[in-house]
């Protein structure tokens, strides 16, 4: 088996919010890490680091994903989708971004690309949820400043748009 030398990098080519982008990095390199300071893409936020406060959620192949749990290596060849992806176009708020504003679901906004990135994969699965099962999925997300009460309802009143329109 070949070994690492110690500081030697590899180049890692992903698709990002639909570009194709690369960057060099140490095996190590945690995604979080690799999309901020290689790529230079920093919504995507880093709380603590080992999987709890779900700040650095990014989609990977369309799924919720801890940044801070994977290597930029594992990304190679993989679409990768951030907030800054998520509204589709330069100017504009996603629906889902526009009920946070809405419903002042954000103060700090630390924690907050991450919860859309996950309501965003989420409301994809499951466009009719419970307020229970809103709060269940947000379990997995640390938010200091809210008390969560906005969040949920900014998620609901997404899904319920949404359905609206696909029933006019
Ligand atoms: S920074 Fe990844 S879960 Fe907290
Ligand atoms: S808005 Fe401040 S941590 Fe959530």
């Amino acid at each position: 088996m070949s070994q690492l030398k110690k500081g030697q990098t590899r180049s890692v080519t992903l698709t990002l919010n639909g570009n194709v982008r690369s960057g060099d990095c140490e095996a190590r390199t945690l995604l979080s890490d690799f999309l901020r300071h290689e790529l230079g893409v920093t919504g995507t936020h880093v709380g603590c680091e080992h999987g709890v406060c779900g700040a650095c959620t990014v989609q990977i192949d369309g799924v919720a994903q801890r940044s801070c749990l994977t290597l930029a290596v594992q990304a190679e060849g993989r679409r990768v989708d951030t907030v800054e992806g998520l509204s589709g176009h330069e100017d504009g708020l996603s629906d889902l971004q526009a009920a946070f504003r809405r419903n002042h679901a954000l103060q700090c906004g630390f924690c907050t690309a991450g919860i859309l990135m996950s309501c965003d994969d989420y409301l994809r699965r499951k466009p009719d949820p419970t307020e229970a099962e809103v709060r269940e999925m947000l379990s997995g997300h640390l938010c200091r400043c809210t008390g969560y009460t906005n969040i949920v309802k900014a998620v609901l009143e997404t899904a319920a748009e949404r359905r609206a329109a696909v029933s006019n």
